[in-house]
């Protein structure tokens, strides 16, 4: 099997929509300070990307989960491998996510956000896919809603690959 990737989002598009998300987050966050959390891995490229048009004052932590269970079927639960450096308490923070697929990840974690009181939790994600819902998550800000497809690139990955791709890609498995 050969994998074969097709551009679906280019970078140019990327970066326009990001600095569209961009615009909108400083404006709602006007004398504020946000703090900003990066989900690992497949969020890194979006935060920085995102970050670097934000004009408000700006905190980074870093938080990285992974769901319990095989590829194929969500148990619905989420292990924390990498927690918040700082509590939360009182801030205002906008979780970033690479995408939303069945809503795990992001349900379960402003359960668990939710906790630390902070003084306001919004997500911003950079894909949706809300054909595979399972649970359901309010989304602030989206950058663009997909078909229900496998994609990689800008931080997503297969296996571990392709994360560094600029572009977001369709990847396809093909028999020769
Ligand atoms: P959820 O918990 O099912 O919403 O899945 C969210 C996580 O699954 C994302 O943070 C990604 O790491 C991964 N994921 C979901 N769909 C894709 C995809 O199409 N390509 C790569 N990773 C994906
Ligand atoms: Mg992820």
């Amino acid at each position: 099997m050969r994998e074969e990737i097709e551009v679906m989002i280019p970078e140019e598009k990327l970066m326009k929509r990001i600095d569209e998300l961009a615009a909108q987050i400083n404006e709602d966050y006007k004398g504020k300070t946000l703090t900003i959390l990066c989900i690992l891995k497949g969020s890194i490229f979006f935060t920085c990307e995102l970050a670097k048009r934000l004009t408000i004052p700006v905190l980074f932590d870093f938080i990285q989960v992974s769901s319990y269970g095989d590829d194929t079927k969500s148990s619905g639960k989420i292990k924390i491998m990498k927690d918040l450096d700082k509590p939360i308490t009182d801030k205002d923070v906008l979780i970033i996510e690479d995408i939303l697929d069945s809503g795990t990840t992001l349900y379960r974690l402003i359960d668990y956000l939710s906790e630390g009181r902070p003084a306001s939790l919004k997500v911003c994600t950079l894909l949706d896919k809300p054909a595979r819902r399972e649970y359901p998550v309010d989304v602030d800000y989206n950058g663009f809603e997909i078909e229900d497809e496998f994609v990689i690139g800008f931080g997503l990955d297969y296996a571990q690959r392709y994360r560094n791709l600029p572009y977001i890609g369709i990847l396809n498995f093909v028999d020769d």
